[in-house]
């Protein structure tokens, strides 16, 4: 996937219903459901599970104008799930995901050693959450606000559209995105109507690289 350079004021690419993303180049996604028998020594409960993974296909668009990156998600969510109003209740989410290291696995969610840094956004809330994981079970939420991540989101015609938008870098300990190098990406979606929260999510597979135009 390439996030191709624009001259566009990062501001004005931050309204998920902008004009420009009608003619922006998007990429489709095929999702699937997480293979959680792999979660069964952190979760025998989550291993079992085998109606998660509602959503089937997303649509993304990556672009930066050299100093903020702006990444947006879209997909088919005939109605919004964005309250918890019950117990047994849960709101729609997104994530995208990045190694912080050579060999770590979307699949695991890296691995002790290996972490990864997800952006992880929830219907309702404010902000999203800048998470480090090194392997499941081992999630570590933080504000998006300390790495200046931040995301917006609207719902409109059946659709969920999420932007998300960073700096190229910020904390040393976070993902970077150099002009002219490669990373890694992969997406997951959780439907709340269908319960799903945590592992119970449509996933994109394993990491694809991810190139910043130079
Ligand atoms: C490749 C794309 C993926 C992304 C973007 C992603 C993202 C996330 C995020 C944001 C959370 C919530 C952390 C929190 O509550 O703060 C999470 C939790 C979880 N995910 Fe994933 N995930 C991915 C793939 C997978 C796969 C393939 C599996 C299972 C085979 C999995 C299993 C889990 C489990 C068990 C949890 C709950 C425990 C924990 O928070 O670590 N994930 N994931």
């Amino acid at each position: 996937m390439k996030v191709v350079k624009v001259s566009t004021a990062a501001a004005a690419l931050s309204d998920p219903l902008s004009p420009y993303w009608s003619s922006a180049a998007k990429e489709r996604l095929s999702m699937m459901p997480t293979p959680l028998a792999m979660v069964d020594e952190v979760s025998p409960f989550l291993a079992i599970s085998n109606d998660h993974g509602s959503v089937e296909e997303a649509e993304v668009a990556a672009l930066h104008d050299g100093r903020t990156l702006t990444l947006r998600l879209s997909w088919a969510m005939p109605k919004a799930a964005d309250k918890i109003d019950d117990l047994d209740r849960f709101v729609d989410a997104a994530a995208v995901i990045f190694p912080l290291a050579r060999n770590a696995s979307a699949m695991t969610m890296g691995a002790k050693g290996q972490p990864t840094n997800a952006w992880y956004w929830k219907a309702g809330k404010p902000h999203p959450y800048d998470v480090i994981a090194e392997g499941f079970g081992s999630s570590q939420r933080h504000d998006g606000a300390t790495s200046s991540l931040s995301a917006r989101a609207i719902h409109a015609d059946g659709r969920w559209h999420v932007v998300f938008q960073r700096p190229l870098e910020t904390s040393r300990d976070r993902v970077r995105f150099v002009p002219g190098k490669k990373t890694g990406i992969a997406f997951a979606i959780w439907d709340g109507r269908n319960r799903e929260r945590s592992g119970r999510k449509s996933f994109s597979g394993e990491f694809i690289p991810l190139e910043i135009a130079g």
